[in-house]
């Protein structure tokens, strides 16, 4: 590789909404305001970055504050990603042997292969993170099971993968093609080790809980997710905290946090622990970030 820079990634894990994007969001903003240019990318098929920075949606990276970018990339998108690196090669070699038109050997591909769209948004974030061209990135994820096949897809990939040569190696690339199915297959048996490389040594996950039971006994669960595939955590970020209150509804809620927040700290002290409060208003536009932010950073 270049000697470009790589941009470390910042990523915001955890189940359905306990604050992902909103950790994220802070985050960008928070280091766009100190002077790197940023940008937060979302993976979440219902994406709410361009919500919570209160723009439109943004495919290609737009921007939001001086240095602040951001881009929210769905499957369709990741698919079109997947063509441009390899859909048409493997398509010359693959229509050699099968009479198959384009689009329904790109429908086959992505059923046979289930994951290649998560695949190729890692790959999409690897390279912008290698580009060059960004100081930060900040990654809001979808919801943990989509989260956690996306970050198996490298493997699962792999394990594809070596299956294959055997099957295709009797048989020749078409005439004119720039590689054989082997060249291609060795490609992206290469491109999926990169990718799982980059999740384990440029990603520093951030995990995103909220003070319940249920919760807690799922933070296990993801922790040990990650952990199996050798990927940095960083951070707990315990969100929606009540702080100190004159009404005795929150103040019991407060108290009922509060032995949760306790086994929080306890079972993993070895992590950064961050409490987040429940804020009375919504948090959207850039001061009510700026207050999440002052709380994580
Ligand atoms: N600390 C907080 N105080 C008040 N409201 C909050 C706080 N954190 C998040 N919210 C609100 O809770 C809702 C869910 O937050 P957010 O969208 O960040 O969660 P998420 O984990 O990204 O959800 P999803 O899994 O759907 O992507 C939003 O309406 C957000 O404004
Ligand atoms: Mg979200």
């Amino acid at each position: 590789m270049s000697g470009l820079k790589q941009a470390p990634v910042i990523a915001f894990a955890g189940k359905g909404g306990v604050g992902k994007t909103t950790c994220a969001a802070a985050t960008a903003l928070h280091f766009a305001s100190h002077g790197g240019k940023t940008l937060a990318i979302s993976t979440d098929a219902t994406p709410s970055l361009s919500h919570i920075f209160q723009t439109a949606t943004a495919d290609i990276p737009a921007q939001v504050a001086d240095d602040l970018f951001f881009l929210e990339i769905g499957a369709a998108q990741a698919g079109q990603m997947w063509e441009k690196k390899f859909g048409r090669d493997v398509y010359q070699v693959f229509s050699s042997f099968v009479e198959i038109g384009y689009s329904d050997y790109v429908d086959f591909m992505a059923s046979v292969l289930p994951g290649l769209a998560e695949e190729f948004m890692v790959d999409y974030i690897r390279e912008t993170s290698c580009g060059g061209v960004w100081d930060t990135i900040v990654w809001d994820t979808a919801p943990l099971g989509q989260t956690m096949a996306l970050l198996q897809t490298p493997a699962l990939l792999n394990h594809h993968l070596r299956l294959a040569p055997r099957i295709y190696a009797g048989i020749k690339a078409a005439e004119g093609a720039r590689e054989t199915i082997l060249d291609i297959i060795r490609r992206w048996e290469a491109l999926s080790a990169a990718d799982m490389a980059f999740l384990r040594s440029g990603v520093e996950f951030n995990i995103v809980a909220i003070p319940e039971a249920l919760a807690i006994n799922q933070l296990d669960e993801i922790l040990g997710d990650l952990h199996k595939y050798d990927l940095r955590v960083r951070r707990l970020i315990i969100n929606n905290v009540v702080q100190a209150s004159d009404s005795d509804f929150l103040r019991r809620k407060a108290v009922q946090q509060q032995i949760y927040i306790k086994q929080l700290s306890d079972m993993y002290n070895r992590l950064r622990i961050s409490q987040v409060p429940l804020f009375p208003h919504e948090i959207r536009g850039r001061e009510t970030l700026l207050e999440v932010a002052k709380t994580l950073y």
